[in-house]
């Protein structure tokens, strides 16, 4: 179907950049509509997925590109209760981890690769590297986004959860994990408590972030007019009236917001990711 600026595509985009004029629609069909209407959730009702949903979401999450079909990366599904308490912990506490029917942790996950090179007497020199480290997390970042949209297609909600980064050591020996696979996150999976389905957080407009030709970086503008739509979104669902600048620099501000991911790359030498 292409329903070129249909009323719902046009919703969609005002939605999405939290401005009516923002962009134009193009091209439309169920699938950008389902793109577009993402929201993370963070408070899940307990009932089980239906059966089958598991292996459903990893199939998706399979069908994603991989680089060079190396599929460096793993999940593990966590469901013991005190294992996800511990997460929840790592996390700060975040409750939906040991809320939700469903709790992945996606994995750069190198030792597969060990593993077969081993059995087969060679080395592989390219392991060692940064290269391989973040082939392997881009791998995974990939995955886990088919599964998040086969989730939400499924009338699912989801939350990432990259506080477990907070302490990827104790994560690692929570899950049982091989030297060369590492925690990058987690995913919550579960359908949304009644009033807890969220709403459309307003991105960027587009001039802020695609670029024609040669990289623009004169930008001040588009993020003059995306603070008060970040604020407007704030205050309507009981966050604190902020900005977008302000939430930035709340977050990349002081090394006390990363939460021990400053100390991250001895954590990931340690996991056997030399990142030469
Ligand atoms: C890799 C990654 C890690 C994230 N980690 C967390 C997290 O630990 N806790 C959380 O509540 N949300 C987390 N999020 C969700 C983001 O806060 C959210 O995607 C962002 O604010 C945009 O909101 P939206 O997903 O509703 O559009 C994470 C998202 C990504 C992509």
């Amino acid at each position: 179907m292409d329903g070129t600026e249909t009323p719902a595509a046009a919703a969609a985009f005002a939605a999405r950049y939290g401005c009516a004029a923002e962009a134009k629609p193009g091209p439309w069909n169920d699938t950008i509509a389902l793109l577009l209407s993402h929201r993370s959730v963070r408070g899940f009702r307990p009932d089980p997925l239906p059966e089958g949903t598991l292996e459903t979401l990893i199939a998706a999450a399979q069908s994603a590109a991989t680089s060079s079909n190396l599929q460096t990366w793993s999940a593990v599904a966590v469901n013991d209760p005190a294992t996800r308490r511990e997460l929840a912990a790592i996390a700060g506490g975040q409750k939906h981890i040991e809320q939700c029917p469903l709790f992945l942790v996606f994995l750069a996950d190198l030792s597969r690769n060990a593993r077969l090179a081993a059995e087969a007497g060679r080395e592989l020199a390219g392991l060692p590297f940064l290269e391989s480290f973040l082939v392997a997390a881009i791998d995974a970042a990939l995955a886990a986004q088919n599964a998040v949209v086969a989730a939400e297609s499924l009338g699912l909600g989801t939350v990432y959860i990259g506080a477990l980064r907070n302490d990827v050591t104790r994560v690692a020996r929570l899950l049982g994990l091989p030297p060369g696979a590492a925690p990058v996150f987690g995913l919550c999976v579960g359908h949304a408590l009644p009033g807890r389905e969220g709403e459309v957080k307003p991105r960027l407009p587009q001039a802020a972030v695609l670029h024609h030709e040669t990289y623009d970086a004169d930008d001040a503008a588009h993020r003059a007019a995306y603070d008060p739509r970040m604020a407007e979104f704030s205050r309507r669902n009981e966050m604190a009236d902020d900005t977008w600048t302000k939430r930035v620099i709340a977050r990349l501000g002081t090394l006390r917001a990363l939460n021990g991911r400053d100390r991250l790359k001895e954590a990931l030498i340690g996991l056997g990711f030399p990142l030469r």
